[in-house]
This record gives C-alpha cells, structure tokens and sequence, in this order.
C-alpha cells in the first residue's frame, strides 16, 4: 500500500501524530509525509491510502487544510482509501462550559475533514481518530503516539 500523509501544526503536536503514523509505516507498504504547505496534487499519483490531519482550532481545521481541501478536483480521491485525524483538547477533561458547549454544537476538525475527503471521491478507510493534548498548545497526552501507531496498523491490516 502507498500512503500520504498530509497535516498541519501550528504548535507541532499534529505533526508529531503524522510522524508516529509515518514511522508505523513498513514495508512492503511506502509512505510519504508532507506538511499542507508543501501539498500538491502530484503526491496523490500512485497513492492507495490518503491521510489528512489538522489541530481543531475554534472547532475546524485548520484555514491551510481546509483550503487545500477546496482546491481538490471534485474527483480527485476516486479509487483512493481516505482518513482524518485531528488533534483536540478534551471535552471531559476541560473546565470550561463555554467550550464543551460549543465543541458538542460545532464538534472538531476531522469530522469535516472526513467529510471533503468523501466528497472528492474518497473511499473512508476508517472512523475519524483524535489526539489529545492535555492543554491549548499541547503537549500531547501520554500514550497518543502508541495510539497512532496502532490505528496505522489497523489501516494497513496488518
Ligand atoms: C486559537 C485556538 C483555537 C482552538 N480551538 C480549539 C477547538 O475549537 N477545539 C479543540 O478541541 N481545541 C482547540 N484548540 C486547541 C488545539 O486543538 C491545539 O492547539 C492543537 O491540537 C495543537 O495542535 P498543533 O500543535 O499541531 O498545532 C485551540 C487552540 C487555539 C490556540
């Protein structure tokens, strides 16, 4: 299997989840890893698995993600396998009821990053996979990385 993995950070949290997916990535199966910045619809020749990750900020991805999801050919994904990911602050975990209200009403970025990748043609490869950070700007809560891991396995199947 060819995967890209596309993300974007701000603080470096997203990455380092696109990092541990990467890095689960063995052979015979390829993989490649691009920050949105660096996007192009060229790094989608050839590619079977397409994963796409961004941190939730103010209950979307980021403008860069959603952007460069926009600008996709509306059939630019036919034929590939797609998932998203995000990073995002737990509702359990956070004091403030502002946010739990508005992020139970306007929910997170891999939702909608799901459903764009769908919209192009995309075959979903799995349910939307999050990562915590334990505060705004990280760091990651203690065992999302070997979360990563695990999910690019069962995408894989191995
Ligand atoms: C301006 C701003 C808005 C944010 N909005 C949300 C949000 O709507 N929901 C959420 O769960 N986390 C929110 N966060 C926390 C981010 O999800 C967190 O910064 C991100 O996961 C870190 O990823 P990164 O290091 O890859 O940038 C916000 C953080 C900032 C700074």
């Amino acid at each position: 299997m060819q995967v890209l993995i596309v993300y974007d950070s701000i603080f470096g949290n997203t990455e380092k989840v696109a990092l541990a997916l990467k890095d689960s990535v063995k052979e015979p199966h390829t993989v490649q890893v691009a920050n949105v910045d660096a996007f192009s619809s060229t790094l989608l020749a050839g590619v079977d698995l397409f994963l796409v990750g961004s941190p939730t900020r103010g209950f979307r991805p980021t403008g860069a993600i959603s952007t460069m999801l926009k600008e996709l050919s509306q059939d630019a994904l036919v034929g590939i396998k797609v998932a998203a990911f995000d990073t995002r602050i737990s509702i359990k975990e956070t004091n403030s009821k502002f946010f739990k209200v508005m992020a139970s009403l306007f929910g997170y970025a891999a939702e909608s990053i799901s459903k764009a990748l769908v919209r192009h043609g995309g075959t979903l490869a799995s349910e939307t996979h999050w990562f915590i950070v334990s505060d705004k700007e990280g760091p990651l809560r203690e065992g999302e990385l070997e979360h990563a891991q695990t999910w690019m396995l069962q995408l894989l199947g191995v």
